[in-house]
């Protein structure tokens, strides 16, 4: 089955599922967010390792539907917690309605995925749940880095790809070690998808980070909100460990206050090139996938599925999926 048709069958379902009544003030915001599209690429991860280890795709549909469930409600609080007017080219909840708005919907979605799992049963359940929960608790500590690191001067590169491993890299793993679950893959391949995850899911956060500055405008989101908000990507951490003094100390200035305008973007921008750091973040993201690459030779499955895993990562690279 390709892409597309994992993509088709996820948005079925979800359209089947996610149906509410009442308080339209808590629920219209979950399903403007669900609706609102996105790449679904969780859900279809979680599709497509289930079928890779032999197991029925139908089967995964609840499961990759908690996890793009849980993904929307981090991405409601994270919104509200980067100040973010824009999410998929359009309002951000707490924009278009308020903060409060926001954090309640997004609780309820919370609460919803975990609900999801309970059409799971015996030791599927239990290993899905303990999973989730821990991915969950992580992906709570690295957004609270991350928040850290915007007003922390000395942040290092380690650092950040232990914060961008927390808030995103564990949940591409996971998305994929759920479906690995309910194809009851052996211990081994459980292991290595998720490996696999981690890697992708980090160069995913870093291309992440590459087009929120030299994305164009048609990422669906306010263009250099990180440099808006400083946020310490690996973008600014490699300009800060590249600049001459001088720029280094611009750029700690730059990063210094809160109050963004255009001129600050502007020379973050110049610096950035001028340290031809799009280039080095391009190397890293490359590096990463080529990391998970090499996790897909240790899998048990035959030759051609671990080719459906790498051209995968080569196309996430390239944001074509
Ligand atoms: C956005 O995730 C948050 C990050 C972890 C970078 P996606 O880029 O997967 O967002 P959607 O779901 O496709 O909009
Ligand atoms: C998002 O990181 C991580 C989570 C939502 C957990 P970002 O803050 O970079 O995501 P975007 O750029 O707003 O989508
Ligand atoms: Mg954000
Ligand atoms: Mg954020
Ligand atoms: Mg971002």
């Amino acid at each position: 089955m390709s892409i597309e048709n994992y993509k088709i069958l996820f948005l079925e379902h979800l359209k089947k599922k996610v149906t509410f009544n009442k308080p339209e003030n808590l629920y219209r915001p979950i399903t403007y967010i669900l609706n609102l599209g996105g790449k679904r690429l969780r859900p279809i991860l979680t599709l497509l390792s289930c079928s890779l280890f032999d197991g029925n795709i139908t089967n995964a549909l609840d499961a990759a539907l908690a996890i793009e469930m849980f993904h929307n409600f981090s991405l409601v609080h994270d919104d509200i917690m980067d100040d973010a007017p824009m999410r998929r080219g359009k309002e951000t909840v707490h924009k278009k309605w308020d903060t409060n708005t926001g954090i309640l919907s997004g609780d309820a979605m919370l609460v919803l995925s975990n609900q999801l799992l309970e059409s799971y049963e015996g030791v599927t359940y239990k290993k899905l749940c303990h999973l989730f929960n821990k991915t969950a608790l992580e992906v709570c500590e690295g957004q609270q880095y991350d928040i850290d690191f915007e007003t922390r001067t000395e942040v290092t590169v380690d650092e950040y790809l232990t914060m961008i491993s927390l808030k995103t890299a564990v949940l591409v793993a996971t998305s994929l070690q759920f479906g690995a679950i309910i194809a009851s893959a052996n211990e081994n391949d459980m292991e290595n998808i998720y490996q696999y995850g981690l890697n992708l899911g980090i160069a995913f956060q870093l291309q992440d980070d590459y087009l929120d500055v030299f994305g164009g405008n048609n990422f669906g989101k306010q263009k250099a909100g990180d440099i808006i908000e400083n946020k310490k990507t690996f973008l600014y951490l490699k300009a800060l460990v590249l600049a001459k003094e001088k720029d280094r100390e611009k750029l700690l200035q730059l990063y210094s206050n809160k109050r963004a305008n255009n001129s600050k973007i502007a020379q973050v921008i110049e610096l950035f090139e001028k340290y031809k750091i799009p280039e080095i973040t391009s190397k890293e993201i490359e590096k990463y996938t080529h990391k998970a690459n090499e996790n897909v030779s240790n899998l048990s499955i035959c030759d051609d599925k671990k080719e459906v895993l790498r051209v995968f990562a080569e196309k996430l690279m390239t944001r074509e999926v």
